[in-house]
């Protein structure tokens, strides 16, 4: 352990760490209610709340009849003190054009643009879709959605047209916001094409707001598509914020779940921001004067909570970045950081193994010692990886907050927290749960583990930045996340009556009761940080007319965390190619998006079920990765799993002969 973090640990251990962590945690559980409304306070109310919390599990509402707006706690508070022309977002474009905000010309920007989407008919709780490249005017349009108390639907702009349909299908938006294009690794993305597409697919938009951002030329639809700029034209600064109730959807955000349908995650407006306040402080430690950049993009809920809502409620000074990482060169970063001198870094530890390998070199050709606090989040992160970043980026100096949470939790949930009082760091280890997370680690029964046993995660609820429901799917909701350990009572909890989400995540706890994060425990994959099911691949790959069916599953990879491995069997009439193999990967890239593209892909001609027909994907992730089988007995037919050993066996000997032929 390195002296810089803080503590050595036998040293903190005999100091008694974590005392002040403790206090508030207890603080926390003796009296929830009135822990959270001190928090609350800290935000501006139109109506303060009656009640702090009105639990019938697993439905909560928070701050019940309080009166609150996000978009009024992010800017207004702001432009009514000397913070009015504080540097909200310092932006860069990939090609290198730079904007510069203050939180009043956020607020301007937001005011006018709340008001085209009032005059375009938007009422509090219609959904507006936007898909949009990371440039000031997304945030600008989520801000005013939620200045109208309408509903936002962020669509990652990586995704494409079946994945952008399904999602605006599913929310029934009445709007659409994007832009002409986007740039990427210097390349162009057609975003107004893909919506153009995913449009043909549904029927429940009515207006699509274009952004000029690239100039290229799109095809716009008379009566239904308006250029940004013409809309934002003359439009006054008058667009109050609409109190809302407490409870108000904020926002959907889909999310890959088991299910070939991704889940419409729906957060609040109060105890969603409540629960942002409380973590940006007591996580990132934020102070007046610190320059904070998050590397990730708004289309994921690290964009929502951390790049936007967060920062913002808080006055904080953000850095906005459009491109890829290393464009035009591996030190793009690094070069910002020198540039705005920013003091926190927040990415994926993906990006920090990225950057391993392009080399120590970049960084050495930087000044990056305006850094003070460094944080990781989206996946597990290997100690060489944490060792690394501490050591090159950190300058050895500035502690790690490694950040367990999900799109559900709406903010951070077992992490450390400099912001209260630091705890000795343990490269791996997201450490120990924030003050009012009640987070164990169970057995199949729901019993707690011991120490080094590998569990299940479980959060017991309820906390304020909890997802509400899922988007008019209460019941997916129930049964998701609250019904697999009930209500248990062998856990102990201040909640009456208590009840278990479950994470999907496997975790375990070591005997200083830190948590180790240890990957999903369901179908879902971790690509770059980024979630994605594998049902969604599948549905995507037997939408092609050649597929018969597929089955989906990750393999490790030493950058990305995980690659995505498909098996396939062809319809009677198509035989398997080389070709095919390449039409099959663009065929995804092309419908779901390029994150979801498959590094490998074998035709079969059976997949590996169980005699009920489901699909041993279990099999498979153990073939691709050359781990163990475990159990088979529930196999159909033994003969599928062999026949996808022999063909992942095949494909890598072809891979080697190839190399030895190159390098002779
Ligand atoms: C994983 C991202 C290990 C985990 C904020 C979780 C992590 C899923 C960590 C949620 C971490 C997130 N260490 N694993 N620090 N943070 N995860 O919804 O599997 O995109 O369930 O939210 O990411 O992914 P999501």
């Amino acid at each position: 352990m390195s002296e810089a973090v803080g503590l050595y640990l036998e040293e903190a251990k005999r100091s008694s760490y974590g005392h002040k962590l403790r206090q508030m945690q207890e603080l926390a559980i003796r009296d929830p209610e009135n822990f959270w409304s001190e928090v609350a306070r800290n935000l501006y109310w139109f109506k303060t709340w009656d009640r702090v919390l009105e639990w019938n599990p697993p439905f909560a509402r928070w701050f019940v009849g309080g009166l609150i707006n996000a978009s009024f706690n992010c800017l207004d508070v702001h432009v009514r003190t000397a913070n009015r022309n504080k540097v909200a977002i310092f932006w860069e474009g990939e090609p290198g054009d730079r904007r510069v905000l203050t939180y009043m010309d956020l607020w301007r920007e937001v005011c006018r643009f709340s008001s085209v989407l009032r005059d375009l008919g938007v009422r509090k709780g219609d959904r507006v879709a936007i898909y949009m490249p990371m440039v000031p005017e997304l945030p600008i349009a989520m801000l005013a959605c939620a200045r109208v108390g309408a509903i936002h639907s962020v669509i990652f702009s990586g995704f494409s047209f079946e994945a952008l349909a399904t999602r605006i299908r599913d929310s029934g938006a009445k709007v659409v916001i994007t832009a002409d294009g986007g740039y990427r690794r210097g390349k162009l993305i057609q975003l107004k094409k893909t919506v153009d597409e995913a449009l043909a697919k549904t029927s429940s938009v009515q207006s699509v707001i274009v952004l000029r951002r690239t100039g290229s030329d799109v095809e716009m639809r008379e009566g239904r598509d308006f250029w940004w700029d013409d809309l934002m034209r003359g439009k006054s600064l008058d667009s109050q914020a609409t109190p809302l109730e407490s409870e108000h959807p904020l926002y959907i955000l889909y999310t890959s779940g088991t299910t070939g349908r991704p889940k419409g995650v729906v957060h609040d407006t109060g105890g969603y921001l409540v629960w942002l306040y409380a973590t940006m402080k007591w996580v990132f430690d934020i102070r007046p004067d610190d320059v904070y950049w998050c590397t990730a993009d708004i289309g994921w809920v690290t964009g929502h909570s951390y790049v936007v809502y967060g920062p913002l409620l808080h006055g904080a000074t953000s850095v906005m970045y459009e491109g890829a990482p290393d464009y035009p060169a591996p030190d793009r970063w690094w070069e910002m950081i020198e540039r705005y001198s920013i003091s926190i870094l927040y990415t994926t530890p993906t990006a920090i193994r990225m950057h391993m390998r392009f080399g120590e070199e970049w960084a050495r050709r930087h000044d990056l010692s305006s850094l003070r606090l460094l944080g990781t989040v989206g996946e597990p992160i290997n100690p060489e990886a944490w060792r690394w970043y501490q050591r090159v980026i950190g300058g050895g100096r500035c502690p790690i907050v490694d950040t367990w949470w999900q799109t559900e939790t709406g903010g951070i949930m077992i992490s450390p927290a400099p912001g209260i009082e630091l705890v000795p760091l343990k490269p791996g280890s997201a450490t120990l749960p924030l003050p009012g997370v009640h987070a164990e680690v169970v057995d199949e029964n729901g019993k707690p583990t011991k120490p080094y046993e590998k569990g299940y995660l479980v959060i017991l609820g309820p906390w304020p930045g909890m997802l509400t429901t899922l988007w008019e799917d209460p019941e997916s909701y129930k049964r998701i996340y609250w019904s697999k350990f009930g209500h248990n009572n062998s856990l102990n909890f201040h909640f009456n009556p208590p009840a278990v989400y479950y994470t999907g995540d496997y975790a375990m706890k070591d005997d200083d009761g830190y948590i180790w994060l240890l990957g999903r425990a369901d179908e879902v994959l971790k690509i770059a940080g980024h979630r994605i099911g594998t049902t969604e691949i599948e549905s995507a790959l037997v939408m092609h007319e050649a597929v018969a069916e597929a089955a989906v599953t990750g393999k490790p990879d030493p950058v990305r965390g995980e690659s995505i491995v498909a098996f396939v069997t062809l319809k009677p009439g198509f035989k398997p190619s080389d070709d095919l193999r390449v039409e099959l990967i663009k065929w995804v890239r092309r419908t779901v998006g390029s994150i979801a593209s498959p590094s490998e892909l074998y035709f079969v001609s059976k997949l590996p079920k169980t005699r009920s027909g489901k699909i041993m994907r279990r099999l498979l992730r153990a073939v691709v990765s050359s781990t163990p089988l475990g159990d088979v007995t529930t196999l159909e037919d033994e003969t599928s799993i062999k026949e996808a050993m022999e063909a992942v066996e095949l494909l890598k000997k072809a891979m080697m002969n190839n190399r030895t032929a190159d390098s002779s």
